[in-house]
């Protein structure tokens, strides 16, 4: 394993990307002031290029440099540095790449909770640019195996850190104005947030759609079926709970195991080359709604 921080630093100076671990799924980051350097992250996810990026920062006082905080958007910055990002306007002379935000006058940000990725963001003392480090429609990467996989020879520089804990990217909430919209679910629950800040309204009560909604945005190469736990020949099967199955995303029937599984276990079932992944129901409480989201996007066609 090389944890090198001076080598990922210097990559960055150079206009290069580094892979970086954070606690939802690895990203493909570069300097986000940098035009080249985020044009190059398009280039190697093969990603479509109006899908902005979100913007990674070390404190809540460079967030505000680039981000017009509202009161909820304070009010939701406790949960960092963590899995939330928000999208908020961006300040007028923020120094962001025009490409990184594909060309909007909002901005997503977060502050990732990965201590040696903090620690490289706060030396850079820039905003780093980084979407998950795959390929476009391919899985989300929650380990260095995962990216190297779907990047093969276009892998930059690896800041190896082992398996991510959450295992499912952040959480999005628009907090530009003080009513909460939920753009993506994902690795903080929705209940943990409305814990705090009330309703938030969600794409089926609010005609929302985020370019990260697109449909067929993590699909493995097989065939999904969901909602099953039958299997014929040539298939294999996801389970969750105690079952008997190929691979199971928590015997114990636990939606935050079973998301922290997710990604690795599709891509294991993947690599077998099966003509169906077939995935056992799962609850939709808690992570159980951003896992089923995933699973939807990537069952469609
Ligand atoms: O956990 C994560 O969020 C990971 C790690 C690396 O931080 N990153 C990640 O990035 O999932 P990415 O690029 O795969 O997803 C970014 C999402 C996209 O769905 C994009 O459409 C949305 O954020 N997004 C970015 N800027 C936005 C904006 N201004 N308005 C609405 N959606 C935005
Ligand atoms: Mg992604």
């Amino acid at each position: 394993m090389t944890v090198d921080l001076n080598k990922a630093l210097y990559e960055f100076t150079q206009g290069r990307l580094v892979v970086i671990p954070t606690e939802t799924v690895y990203g493909l980051a570069g300097d986000a002031t940098n035009d080249l350097a985020v044009a190059q992250i398009f280039a190697t996810k093969g990603r479509p290029s109006f899908n902005p990026l979100i913007i990674h920062v070390s404190s809540i006082d460079q967030a505000k440099e680039l981000a017009v905080f509202t009161p909820l958007a304070e009010k939701l910055a406790q949960f960092w540095p963590g899995p939330l990002t928000l999208v908020l306007k961006k300040q007028p002379h923020a120094p962001i790449s025009p490409l990184a935000s594909a060309g909007l006058d909002s901005v997503a940000i977060r502050i990732p909770r990965h201590p040696l990725t903090l620690e490289l963001i706060r030396q850079f003392g820039k905003p780093i640019a980084a979407p998950s480090a795959n390929r476009s429609n391919h899985l989300s990467p929650t380990s260095p195996e995962n990216v190297r996989q779907s990047l093969g020879d276009k892998t930059p520089y690896i800041l190896e850190a082992g398996s991510c804990h959450v295992g499912l990217e952040s959480t999005i909430i628009d907090a530009q104005t003080n009513q909460a919209i939920l753009l993506r679910p994902g690795g903080l629950s929705l209940e943990d947030i409305q814990e705090q800040v009330g309703e938030i309204l969600k794409p089926s009560n609010h005609a929302v759609t985020a370019p990260g909604m697109l449909k067929k945005h993590y699909a493995p190469q097989a065939f999904l079926r969901l909602n099953d736990t039958q299997t014929r020949t040539g298939e294999v099967l996801l389970g969750f709970g105690p079952m008997a199955s190929t691979k199971n995303l928590s015997p114990k029937g636990c939606v935050i195991e079973a998301a922290a599984n997710l990604f690795k276990l599709l891509h294991e079932l993947d690599n077998l080359n099966p003509s169906t992944i077939v995935v056992a129901p799962i609850p939709e409480d808690g992570l159980g709604l951003a896992i089923n989201d995933r699973l939807k996007r990537a069952a469609s066609l």
